[in-house]
């Protein structure tokens, strides 16, 4: 035998100068839940360890996430029902808590990366992405919303919109609002492809945003297609998108490794809540070790062609490598 793939494995030091891939935590963005009000902190109970922050709150979190080495956040909003109608009017409302929230993080952290959600569901009494009419969610008619909830976020000062609606040309109408009201600046990380998953349950249990009736399969991707993933990446790169986004992850690393070897753009993958519930469950009753389970699941998603992955893992992660 004058080949022995074993000799490369003989010792730490080996190991790691051989190693391909690295999580590193500029890799990473941190999903964050924010709620109206004053001293929240409210855990979300299919997602141990993630929370609803109230903004006061959320500061102070976000201050120790930047101290632990991590610069990125994606911030949800939920939204009382109160504020929900058809057209998601208070997504664009100059009193939303969203936006204010956005105005005061950039403010006291000039220097963080913060994305924001676009989409009507946190607004939508019918808890759709889109606009519906009669029982359809109307493609078109919806964009104006959407261009103006971007701009509104990007008035507020948000890094990179992330649009993860899935309406047929909203990158492009959203680039072009983005534009023509002089943020020329401001980044799209498109949510590509975006499937019909099982695997969003406790984030729509995290902001209460469920499809009042029916279900996102006419906007959202079938699990069972990858070339369809192409097919998005083409539109999404010509219509200007600044990252391209694969989610969920974990069943998807086939179209993440795909997407990645179609475009030059940076590609993102989203390591969705299912993802983590169902982690952070099996790790509790100790039927698989947490703390290796969890960085290999990472490390996967990394390997498989993601630069940047946006996960609930993140600050865990960030205090791993400091211990
Ligand atoms: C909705 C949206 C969803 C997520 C992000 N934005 C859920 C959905 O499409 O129903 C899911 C994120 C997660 O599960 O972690 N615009």
């Amino acid at each position: 035998m004058n080949i022995r793939p074993r000799r490369n494995r003989k010792s730490k030091v080996i190991r790691d100068m051989v190693r391909e891939t690295q999580v590193s935590l500029t890799d990473l963005i941190y999903p964050l839940f924010l709620v109206d009000g004053f001293d929240k902190k409210i855990e979300i109970k299919s997602m141990p360890g993630i929370f609803r922050w109230s903004l006061d709150n959320l500061l102070i979190e976000i201050e120790e996430c930047v101290g632990l080495g991590l610069n990125a956040f994606v911030l949800f909003p939920a939204v009382d029902d109160a504020h929900k109608d058809t057209e998601a009017s208070y997504s664009w409302s100059d009193d939303n808590f969203y936006l204010k929230a956005i105005r005061e993080i950039k403010q006291r952290f000039p220097e963080v990366v913060l994305m924001s959600d676009v989409a009507m569901d946190p607004y939508s009494s019918d808890g759709h992405d889109g606009l519906v009419r009669n029982g359809v969610i109307v493609n078109d008619e919806t964009l104006p919303i959407l261009g103006r909830m971007a701009v509104k976020q990007a008035e507020a000062g948000i890094d990179i919109i992330g649009p993860s609606d899935m309406m047929d040309g909203r990158v492009g109408y959203i680039r072009e609002s983005l534009d023509e009201a002089g943020y020329t600046d401001v980044s799209i990380m498109s949510y590509t492809a975006k499937y019909a998953s099982a695997y969003y349950g406790p984030f729509r249990e995290a902001l209460d945003s469920a499809p009042k009736s029916g279900d996102k399969k006419t906007y959202q991707m079938d699990p069972a297609n990858k070339m369809e993933a192409l097919r998005e990446l083409m539109l999404d790169t010509e219509e200007g998108a600044d990252f391209v986004m694969v989610k969920p992850a974990l069943c998807y690393l086939d179209v993440i490794a795909l997407i990645k070897s179609n475009t030059e753009l940076p590609v993102a993958a989203y390591n969705v809540s299912g993802e983590y519930a169902m982690l952070k469950a099996a790790g509790e009753k100790g039927w698989v070790d947490y703390n290796r389970a969890m960085p290999e699941m990472l490390l996967s998603i990394k390997r498989a062609g993601a630069d940047v992955i946006l996960t609930y893992f993140a600050k865990e992660f960030a205090l791993m490598q400091k211990s």
